[in-house]
């Protein structure tokens, strides 16, 4: 059986709805892109989505499908200006068409990224990227109705989460109320209106600040507020909450909530802020009461399959020791977030203090996540 009879015998099974649910659904260990393999994608085609807004869509150099859970990221590195430059972006695209991937990324004044991929990502033009990561997908917190809330470009994980049960014609009530600055600014505005006019339990609500230049615009204006949640969405208290967008929208929004009386256990949100991703990295500060003991030691850590190695102090984390001591590894939050930098420790022990970056059960197969890890002996990693 190939790729393609083998995805289409898991997209059209009878069991495939209720899959869904689940992350190991979308972790098919024939096309596994595990977040610490770099693959080369090609890009075959942009598409403007507003005046700066780009979607890119890209397949595998290798031919390989993508595996992937919605709302999950990758991690793009590229050369720019005579240096590597990583940065994290949410997958557009879900994962029922697992032959291509797209990013949609904001030009933002001053981002190198995503300047560079605005001014030079055309078809034919390959880029670097480590493989999914994060846990902000339907599957952390299986629900059957659902409120998607976005601002912004923070809209993208939350359309791969849209276009995925559309696909599948999932059993799912989805409200998806997005903000935007003005109607002009609104992401994939077309595409959400059509699958709202196909799809009965999709409803989805778009709030503009103001109207720009669409005098004629006729939805919601302003900003989110109680007042328009209780009027659009009258049973969000019912609903499984997943929130991405600009830092301070996901306080308002979870300020909103609190005061509207919605359980904050069914509230998720994307924990990581990618635009606000800058480089050089910050090293994570050292607990202190765990600081004291451990900045008297020094540690070997050996590199299994490369047979490098380096000495460490015990109140580094490995990954800056690891580019101190010249070594690459995949890296791109620095905040025990992402997930990029997930290495199996083979020998020895670490001290791991992650930020949601890392699963228990990823944890109990032995991986580590580099950036938010200080060794405890010496220690052998798996790279
Ligand atoms: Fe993001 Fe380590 S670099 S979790």
């Amino acid at each position: 059986m190939n790729a393609i009879d083998m995805f289409c015998s898991v997209a059209s099974s009878a069991s495939a709805m209720d899959r869904f649910t689940s992350a190991e659904t979308w972790e098919r260990p024939d096309v596994q892109w595990g977040s610490h393999e770099m693959r080369t994608l090609t890009c075959c085609r942009t598409t403007d989505e507003t005046h700066d807004v780009r979607t890119f869509v890209f397949c595998g150099e290798d031919g390989r499908p993508f595996s992937f859970e919605p709302g999950q990221f990758i991690t793009v590195s590229a050369e720019v200006g005579g240096r590597t430059v990583s940065r994290c972006y949410t997958i557009s695209s879900p994962p029922t068409r697992p032959y291509t991937l797209t990013i949609t990324v904001k030009r933002t004044p001053g981002g190198v990224m995503s300047n560079w991929l605005h001014d030079n990502m055309k078809p034919g033009v390959t880029l670097n990227a480590y493989g999914p990561a994060g846990v902000f997908t339907p599957s952390s917190a299986p629900a059957v109705k659902a409120l998607y809330l976005s601002a912004g470009s923070g809209v993208t994980p939350l359309m791969s989460m849209t276009r995925a049960a559309f696909e599948l014609g999932l059993d799912r009530d989805i409200v998806f109320l997005h903000s935007a600055r003005t109607p002009q600014d609104i992401i994939f505005r077309d595409e959400l209106a059509r699958m709202s006019v196909q799809a009965a339990n999709l409803d989805v609500i778009q709030v503009c600040e103001g109207v720009g230049t669409e005098t004629d615009w006729n939805g919601p204006t302003g900003r989110l507020s109680l007042e328009l949640l209780e009027a659009r969405v009258p049973d969000f208290r019912e609903r499984e909450v997943f929130t991405c967008g600009p830092a301070p929208y996901m306080s308002a929004v979870k300020e909103i909530l609190a005061r509207g009386g919605h359980d904050p256990a069914r509230y998720h949100q994307e924990s990581f802020n990618f635009a606000e991703t800058v480089e050089p990295l910050v090293e994570p500060a050292v607990p202190a009461a765990e600081n004291q003991a451990a900045a008297q030691s020094t540690y070997t850590v050996r590199l299994a399959r490369s047979g490098k190695s380096f000495t460490m102090e015990s109140d580094q984390t490995i990954l800056a020791a690891a580019r101190k001591a010249g070594v690459v590894l995949a890296s791109s939050c620095s905040q025990g977030i992402c997930g990029t930098c997930k290495t199996a420790v083979l020998e020895g022990s670490v001290d791991m203090q992650h930020n949601g970056g890392i699963r228990k059960r990823e944890i109990d197969k032995g991986l580590r996540l580099m950036c938010c890890s200080r060794p405890t002996s010496d220690i052998v990693l798996d790279l």
